[in-house]
């Protein structure tokens, strides 16, 4: 299989917010194409590339971007999620920190398209040392000319702000994200109206993951077939995946859609640390699904995932060894939705701390078989009933394990932890 680098190509090569730098390496030839095209022949493109929001959702960019198009309301907004708040996800970071002139190019083409003039980069509180590097490469991307008024001299104009987030999971929720911008507590909009007809100030907004956004200059450059082509019929490109867990070689490693979730941890990762056995891999990050050693040779794309009850969320791979239980490991995964809830409804608001309760008595011996059926109820509740992603999500880790792992549970509800991990080992119930 080709090694295609797309997004990483830069990596560590360049000074990050050095457009002169940027340019020698091959920046900017994505946006200086776009300019030459009408509008609509950018969508085309992006519509035959087969790129699928990076942020979670999968939505099809090409298509989010042609109904935001043909929205006639002035003005209109681009933002960029770089909330990154997903548990093992670390990918964004890497663009912001390495090489956020794609993601700046990838932006202004998005404005040049929409007409645009203003866009806002939502970073992570945490990232603060990666937004003082954003906003260099912007300063210096508007001194060169790529920014700010009578971009390449073609009379379009598009500021861009980059916007702190104080770390709430939930602002990564795209219509949270959009009120926290405003200014408001970041709590999800009800939707429809979408983001896309009315988002930022009741404007048209398109808003996209910092991948997505750093996917469009290579679309341009190459084609939308031609990028297509790097992945699997359905599935176009490159995606960045966030290897972490018991896995030899951590890191963020750029793929080509197609591998299998095997090739990746043993080929890429090196195989499980320690030399100790896979029990099974955490997709997505937190609100995504567990799978068992059995699903291994699954391609990496969303058609063969979805074929599997599967999917890629934010492109985190968690791997986890068999010294560990899976109610200990539930507990830490609840413990998070548990406290990043944002308390709006109440399938999620209580359901998540119920569910956190019944583990936490599964994890200390006292559980019973109707506490597994209990968890089960509440889980479908959730996912049918919440509000928002968050909530509908947050059972996931959960079902797919009780799927692939109902024994381990019901061995609990005998006091029996086979990982001696729970907490019924130190008061000696095992
Ligand atoms: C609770 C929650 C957290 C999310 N966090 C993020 C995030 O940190 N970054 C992101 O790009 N998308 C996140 N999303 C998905 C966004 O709502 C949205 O789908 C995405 O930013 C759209 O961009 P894309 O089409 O380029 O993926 C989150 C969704 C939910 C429900
Ligand atoms: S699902 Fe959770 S995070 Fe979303 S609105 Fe309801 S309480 Fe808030």
């Amino acid at each position: 299989m080709e090694d295609i680098k797309i997004l990483s190509a830069r990596f560590g090569k360049i000074k990050p917010d050095s457009v002169e730098e940027y340019i020698n390496a091959g920046g900017y030839e994505g946006l200086k194409k776009a300019v030459t095209m009408q509008q609509e022949e950018i969508i085309e493109e992006m519509k035959k590339s087969n790129l699928y929001g990076r942020g979670g959702a999968a939505y099809p960019t090409g298509i989010k971007w042609e109904q935001a198009y043909a929205v006639k309301k002035d003005p209109k907004y681009l933002v960029c999620n770089a909330d990154e708040g997903e548990p093992g996800t670390f990918k964004d970071k890497r663009i912001l920190a390495e090489d956020p002139l794609l993601l700046i190019e990838g932006m202004t083409i998005g404005a040049y398209i929409m007409g645009a003039k203003e866009g806002y980069i939502y970073i992570r509180g945490e990232y603060s040392a990666i937004q003082r590097i954003v906003k260099s490469a912007i300063e210096n991307a508007k001194k060169a000319g790529y920014l700010g008024t009578n971009i390449l001299g073609k009379g379009f104009d598009f500021d861009l702000h980059v916007v702190s987030g104080a770390g709430a999971y939930v602002c990564g929720e795209n219509t949270a994200l959009v009120e926290s911008l405003e200014g408001k507590q970041g709590r999800p909009r009800q939707k429809p109206p979408y983001v896309k007809n009315c988002g930022l100030f009741q404007m048209p907004t398109i808003l996209n993951n910092v991948e997505t956004y750093s996917c469009i200059p290579c679309i341009v450059n190459v084609g939308g077939e031609r990028y297509s082509s790097f992945g699997t019929e359905f599935s176009g490109g490159t995606k960045l995946l966030c290897l972490s867990g018991n896995v030899v070689n951590r890191g963020v490693y750029e793929i080509p859609y197609g591998l299998t979730i095997r090739e990746i941890i043993y080929n890429l990762g090196g195989g499980v640390k320690d030399g100790k056995k896979l029990k099974f891999v955490h997709l997505g990050g937190s609100s995504g699904s567990c799978l068992p050693e059995s699903l291994l040779d699954t391609r990496i794309c969303y058609d063969d995932l979805k074929k599997n009850g599967l999917s890629l969320g934010s492109g985190a791979v968690l791997v986890v060894d068999d010294s560990n239980c899976v109610v200990d490991y539930l507990k830490a995964v609840m413990e998070f939705f548990e406290e990043e809830s944002c308390g709006k409804c109440t399938p999620c608001r209580e359901g998540n701390q119920r569910l956190l309760e019944l583990l936490e008595k599964l994890s200390q011996g006292r559980g019973t078989l109707a506490d597994i059926e209990k968890m089960k109820s509440i889980a479908q509740t959730m996912k049918m009933t919440s509000f928002c992603g968050l909530g509908q999500s947050a059972p996931t880790a959960l079902v797919t394990l009780l799927k692939y792992f109902e024994n381990e549970f019901i061995e609990h509800t005998a006091g029996k932890c086979a990982n001696g991990k729970c907490s019924m080992n130190s008061k000696g119930v095992n």
